[in-house]
């Protein structure tokens, strides 16, 4: 059995110490800890592993979880009982444990500060400590009632004290600071709880979103049937109109039933007698009936109860009669000199009095149920006691509207805030000053200029106030709103619409001040803050309760108040005193400090809002904490508590020494450290012995720290160094590479001034850099065929090569086209050269035929009559096209072959040869200049040769240009302008005028002239942009 606890153990505090491995567990250890961001990374590191508690030094820092975590259990509790602070995990528990041993050790008193804002968790935390403590300490059996005791006070006082608001389920409305008190031997004896300003408001008016105080659900869900009828209740809230403004009586989160069951019970334990417990739910009825009270108007305008069922209720359940107090809630008691006159209250006043009675009465219940509780917790015992204090007060809070009630809860922040720099920041930098140590100061915002701000007799926002509540005449909130601008008007961390610039003034309402909080800006409404400050009741309502025959009411409405005549102190002064008193109550004790922090505004678990949580860091000054913690001290005691402690180490201290206590300190020191560095081991075991482990692994931890702290530099040396060589070698490599680049620079710069010089060493690479460029380039963009002009423009120093390099290419391209044509191809523009030759530019309608090929042939040999193929047999036909042929004389158009051989051309009338001219004869062709198709074959005189002819072609330049290639006659080819003259035969001429004309015609003129008509104007002869073409196809010649 011993093993698998042993085992157990083991396992647990293995966890323990590998969940201690999630960042830091001391801020203290942070490397960078004057970083925010490496806080808050830590402080989100660990709380995303559920790590919630960190330390700063002593100091917790705690992040709501917003989920139930397992690190409450019994056995956490005893894990943490007694063991060193620094050797387990944050923990509450270790705090709290802490403060505990130093007390029993020390015989002193302490105090738990657990500070943060609404909603970060500082009930809870208080309710864990005061828990460790009711399991972990010594008890009897005669102790365990006052051990219930004070655990089921809780309960109660959070039904009563607490509320939903928007930013908290079980937000307390209540201050609570509550002493445990322990017996010599460290049992827990007695306690005793101081409250603070409870919410009276609430029991009125909710806002949105919010619930009235506990304890009215809890009654009307789990009060039994026979309690609530004796009441006079139903069990549904919606029935009650101090219950719906928030309209959320029901919330998830709350089981009103069981919290009814618990409250129920503690009331059993905590002392309550029937009668009390009888007349406490009396109360809370009646605050109900109160509620659901009406007015109307009389005739005279005058307030009256609309329905006497409340009343009747009230009546017997607070023992008071009926008709008094109905008078009670619509008339008001005027004294006026030694008579007392009955005034009626309209029904606004009626209204009022009605909701002042209501909180009257609970207020004072709720202080009377403290006492109760106080008077169960009470230890009668006169011996000497020591305590813990848990200061668990309603954290800051800043809602949509801010009344009274949040200018009290921010004011006591305010006031804690600068407790805990008082006690922390300040002193101990103002101590090491004075202690002549070499420190540095950390600067941190000191509160104190806002808490004067509040609270400075006669220049505070409190005295200010209390001068308008007391003050003769028509004091108002406007006028104490006036009377603040003119009073405080000038301080840096106050803010009206009036004196705000442009830019504020907007968000500050007429009726509105503004405070620059250390936790931020609250705008407070400053409506309802002279009612609630003076808090008073009519006399007369007062009078009825005191005559109250409900126990209760008696004890807390006295009939001595209505004789003391003096007015009682405002609701703020009685605040701001009570929170004097409660600084003098802590400072008188050793603080242990729980901070508080809230991680979302949803209450998620989980979520981790970066800026949210920045920003509590900021204001809690937690940064500067750790600078302190960091660079002071982490062990520091008293002079003389240390010398009481230590003195019977040293023989010159023992059993007293008899001069000042740093003297002896010193001494003592002194003798330890050689001591300590002689026999080193040895000490530290028979210190360990003699005093126990806590001084022991303090000082064990100092020397673990020291080694560390050595080890960390030489690391830190090593890696510097290797950082160092590494970045060189980095900065030599980068240095070669810019050197290497400024000289190819240089290079082409000198190359490019140096590029029109022959080449030189200055200018080589340059130009080869450009030669290469340009003939990369150049192969990529080379002309595709013999028509494409285009060539890359070359830099100037290649202009010669670029040019030779054109004509290589295009004699290139030319010889690859000149390949690639056929032998048919071939003659055919050989025939086009010579055409070319003939007319270009000279006749009209040359440029339209370049594109038609010219033809082998324009009739085959079976066109021609056989008779006419013997005739010329023996001859080889070439060419035969047919023709019109006009008569030399009458000019008579005919239709005829013109047959070309090797050596003759012959004109073909059907069989018949009609004339043959020999090639060897042939003394001219001519045609002319026009788009006309005239041929003008001329022949030598003689016998038999008949004249020249004259023949009409259709496609006149093939004709003409096979006619004389066969003649081998080119250059006798004429083209003629206007006319031309041809013979007749027998030694006659005839003319030929060539004219334009619409169109074509060929006829013989009046004159006898033969005239030929052609359409078209003479525009291009060829000259134009088919030159190219043209004077290519003569190349190719
Ligand atoms: N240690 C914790 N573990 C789990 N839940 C917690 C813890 N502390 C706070 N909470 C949750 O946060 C809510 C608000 O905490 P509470 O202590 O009432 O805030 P505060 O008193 O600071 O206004 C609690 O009702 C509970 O749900
Ligand atoms: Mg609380």
């Amino acid at each position: 059995m011993g093993k698998v606890e042993d085992n157990a153990d083991a396992n647990m505090e293995g966890a323990l110490i590998a969940r201690d491995r999630v960042g830091v567990q001391d801020f203290v250890l942070l490397d960078s800890h004057t970083s925010e961001t490496a806080f808050l990374n830590n402080l989100r590191k660990r709380y995303q592993e559920n790590l919630i508690y960190t330390y700063i030094g002593t100091l917790l820092v705690s992040v709501n979880p917003y989920k139930e975590l397992d690190i409450y259990t019994m056995t956490q509790m005893q894990l943490y009982r007694g063991v060193n602070f620094f050797e387990l995990p944050p923990h509450l528990y270790a705090i709290a444990d802490n403060a505990y041993r130093v007390m029993c050790s020390e015989y002193n008193n302490h105090f738990i500060l657990i500070s943060g804002e609404s909603g970060a968790g500082k009930t809870e935390a208080s309710k864990k400590i005061l828990q460790y403590y009711a399991v972990t300490c010594p008890t009897t059996e005669q102790l365990q009632i006052v051990r219930d005791r004070l655990l089921l006070s809780n309960p109660v006082l959070e039904a009563f004290g607490n509320a939903k608001t928007l930013r908290n389920d079980n937000s307390s409305r209540f201050g609570k600071y509550m002493d445990i008190q322990f017996d010599f031997k460290g049992a827990p004896v007695g306690g005793h709880i101081l409250s603070y300003l409870i919410e009276k408001s609430r029991v009125v008016h909710q806002n949105h979103g919010e619930r009235n105080f506990h304890i009215f659900y809890q009654l009307l869900e789990g009060g039994d049937k026979d309690l609530l009828c004796w009441l006079g209740l139903e069990r549904n809230p919606q029935k009650y109109s101090y219950l719906i403004q928030g309209r959320c009586a029901k919330v998830f989160s709350i089981n009103d039933k069981n919290d009814w069951k618990i409250v129920r019970k503690a009331f059993s334990i905590i002392d309550f007698s029937e009668k009390d417990i009888e007349h406490l739910f009396g109360i809370v009825a009646s605050v109900l009936h109160f509620g659901n009270i009406q007015f109307e108007e009389d005739s005279n305008g005058h307030a009256i109860i609309r329905n006497g069922t409340q009343i009747k209720w009230i009546s017997k359940l607070l023992g008071v009669h009926l008709s008094i107090l109905q008078e009670a809630l619509t008339h008001r008691k005027i004294e006026a000199r030694s008579e007392e006159v009955l005034s009626p209250l309209n029904v606004d006043l009626a209204f009022y009095a009605r909701d002042a009675v209501a909180k009257a009465i609970y207020g004072r219940t709720f202080t009377w149920l403290v006492n109760k509780i106080n008077g169960s917790l009470a230890n009668k015992d006169s011996t000497r006691k020591t305590v813990i204090g848990l200061l668990d007060i309603y954290g800051f809070e800043v809602l949509d509207t801010n009344s009274f009630e949040q200018f009290c809860i921010n004011y006591c922040n305010e006031k804690l805030q600068q407790l805990l720099i008082e006690m922390t920041l300040k002193a101990e930098q103002e101590e090491y000053e004075l202690e002549g140590i070499e420190w540095e100061p950390i600067p941190y915002f000191n509160n104190k200029i806002i808490c004067d701000l509040v609270e400075q007799k006669y220049k505070g926002i409190i005295s200010i106030l209390d001068e308008e509540c007391l003050r003769p005449g028509e004091a108002t909130d406007l006028s104490f709103l006036e009377k603040l601008e003119e009073k405080v008007g000038d301080h840096a961390h106050f803010v009206t619409r009036k004196l705000a610039d442009q830019k504020t003034r907007k968000s500050i309402d007429w009726v509105d001040f503004r405070l620059l909080h250390y936790a931020g800006e609250v705008t407070y409404c400053a409506v309802g803050f002279l009612e609630k400050n003076n808090d008073l009741l009519y006399r007369n309502l007062k009078e009825v309760l005191c005559n109250s025959k409900n126990g209760i009411i008696r004890d807390c409405f006295l009939l001595s108040e209505l004789d003391n005549r003096r007015r009682p102190e405002t609701v703020a002064t009685q605040f701001k005193n009570s929170l004097t008193s409660l600084i003098e109550i802590l400072m008188s004790k050793e603080p242990s400090y729980v901070r508080c922090i809230k991680p979302n505004e949803n209450k998620e678990p989980g979520k981790f809002d970066d800026y949210l949580i920045r920003h509590q860091v900021k204001y809690l000054g937690l940064m500067e904490h750790l600078r302190v913690r960091r660079a002071g001290f982490a062990y520091r005691r008293k002079y003389e508590l240390f010398l009481q402690r230590y003195k019977s180490l040293c023989p010159a201290t023992w059993p007293h020494w008899h001069g000042p206590a740093a003297e002896g300190v010193e001494r003592l020191i002194k003798y330890i450290a050689s001591f300590l560095w002689l026999r080193s081991l040895l000490v530290a075991c028979i210190v360990h012995a003699v005093f126990g482990s806590l001084f022991f692994s303090r000082l064990q931890a100092k020397y673990k720290g020291c080694l560390g702290k050595r080890e960390y530099k030489k690391k830190r040396e090593a890696a510097i160094k290797l950082e160092a060589c590494w970045r060189g070698a980095l900065a030599r490599k980068e240095a070669k590479k810019r050197t290497w680049a400024v000289q190819i620079i240089r290079k082409f710069i000198n190359g490019f001034i140096n590029r029109k010089k022959p080449l030189c060493p200055e200018n080589v690479e340059f130009v080869r850099l450009v030669q290469y460029t340009y003939f990369m380039k150049l192969r990529d963009h080379l002309p595709k065929n013999v028509l494409d002009k285009s060539w890359l423009q070359p830099p100037s120093i290649l202009e010669e090569v670029s040019s030779m390099l054109q004509k290589i290419c295009i004699r290139n391209l030319v010889r690859k086209y000149c390949r690639g044509v056929t032998a048919e191809r071939k003659v055919q523009l050989q025939q086009k050269v010579v055409a070319s030759a003939i007319f270009r530019g000279k006749k009209e309608g040359y440029l339209q035929s370049i594109n038609q090929p010219f033809m082998e042939t324009r009739l085959k040999e079976n066109d021609i009559n056989p008779k006419v193929l013997q005739l010329i047999h023996g001859e080889k036909i070439k060419y035969v096209t047919p023709v019109v042929k006009y008569d030399r004389n009458g000019f008579k158009a005919r239709e005829r072959l013109l047959v070309l051989t090797q050596s003759a051309a012959y004109v073909v009338e059907m069989a018949k040869i009609k004339q043959k001219i020999d090639y060897a004869t042939l003394k001219g062709i001519s045609t002319s200049n026009l788009s006309d198709g005239i041929v003008v074959i001329h022949v030598p005189e003689d016998n038999k040769q008949k004249g020249d002819v004259i023949l009409q072609c259709e496609h006149i330049f093939e004709t003409v240009t096979k006619l004389c290639m066969l003649a081998n006659k080119q250059n006798l080819v004429k083209v003629v302008q206007g006319s031309l003259q041809f013979r007749v035969g027998s030694g006659k001429e005839g003319t030929m005028i060539f004219t334009v004309g619409q169109e074509p015609q060929i006829f013989k003129a009046k004159n006898g002239q033969l005239t030929v008509v052609s359409v078209g104007s003479r525009t291009c002869l060829g000259l134009c942009k088919y030159r190219c073409s043209c004077s290519m196809v003569l190349q190719l010649r």
